[in-house]
């Protein structure tokens, strides 16, 4: 199995230290990135991921370091070079390595790009109903981009894994749009419900193709952002993420003292949260529609590995 790293045209064992400490990235958090899977040696969706970084470039006024055939090559050839059919893609670009200065480098300077390609266990992802917690969002007002900064978002995965659940469930204006690393969904009457994609949210590139799946097998699709309060009235909940894919849940779970309806302008205290406190507010009543969603998406990832073989 072999895991490869990638900096500016060159190889590199990924725990080797080539960053230069200048690298805005580092400093800043100033740039972009993409996870892209590849199913049978070849990269999945990648127009649709391509499309979406020139656009988190665009957003942040990085000057694309490539065009998209040039990005699409190098993504291909780093697979190419990993040998693995099965795998995670990590491409990243920053604004570049410049002595620190909130501004931009002046004159500027060339976009830093890494890359990881690493192993993933073939088959589909986990089946096993997930746990989600409720947490206030805290995230910046562009969501939409995929920019390296994600402190937000690390910062709630760990406290509800410290809660016992997987996943974070965020409120936002007091609806469920988002959770920490992928999007959202709700069976509500026999339709499906996910935030639309607005600033709020990162655009899912699985979000995306379960659109499709759900509009080509006839399942009515509302992007609409539903309330907390409605909670009760799903009857299935399931995330989506490249990694992830169709990832059903179980139950939701909550903290008596972390609203997630309004945020109070006091400082919030560190958030040490352990099972035992949290409650659980909802569970899956009938996991039928996203198993058949489960069961396409494997489906349609099939016959477009053995279209391309
Ligand atoms: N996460 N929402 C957020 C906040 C995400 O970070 C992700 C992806 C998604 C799903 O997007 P997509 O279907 O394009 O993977 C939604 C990636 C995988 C990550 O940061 O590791």
């Amino acid at each position: 199995m072999a895991v490869i790293g990638y900096f500016n045209g060159r190889f590199v064992d990924p725990a080797e230290a080539c960053v230069p400490l200048d690298e805005r990235g580092h400093q800043f958090g100033d740039g972009v990135y993409e996870v892209i899977r590849a199913y049978g040696g070849r990269p999945f969706l990648l127009d649709w991921h391509v499309e979406r970084l020139f656009q988190s470039m665009d957003a942040l006024r990085i000057r694309p370091p490539f065009d998209p055939a040039g990005c699409k090559d190098l993504i291909v050839s780093l697979l190419e070079r990993s040998g693995e059919a099965e795998a995670a893609i990590y491409l990243q670009v920053t604004r570049g390595s410049a002595v620190r200065n909130h501004l931009f480098p002046e004159p500027s300077v060339e976009a830093n790009v890494s890359a990881t390609v690493r192993p993933v266990k073939p088959g589909a992802s986990e089946a096993k109903p997930g746990r989600l917690l409720l947490l206030p969002d805290e995230r910046w007002l562009n969501p939409w981009i995929k920019s390296l900064n994600l402190l937000p978002n690390v910062i709630a995965k760990q406290t509800a894994h410290d809660a016992g659940a997987d996943e974070a469930l965020l409120v936002r204006d007091g609806c469920m749009i988002e959770a920490a690393s992928s999007n959202v969904w709700f069976a509500v009457n026999g339709e499906l419900v996910t935030a639309p994609a607005d600033r709020y949210i990162l655009a899912g590139i699985t979000r995306r193709f379960v659109l499709e799946l759900a509009r080509d097998l006839g399942i009515p699709v509302r992007e609409e952002k539903l309330p907390r309060e409605r909670l009760p009235e799903a009857d299935a909940i399931f995330l989506t993420g490249t990694m992830s894919e169709v990832y059903p849940i179980a139950s939701v779970v909550e903290h008596p003292d972390i609203p997630c309806t309004s945020l109070s302008a006091e400082r919030p205290p560190a958030r040490h949260v352990a099972p035992e406190q949290v409650r659980e507010v909802w569970t899956a009543r009938d996991l039928a529609l996203v198993e058949r969603l489960r069961a396409a998406f494997v489906e349609r990832v099939r016959e477009w590995t053995g279209a391309i073989a």
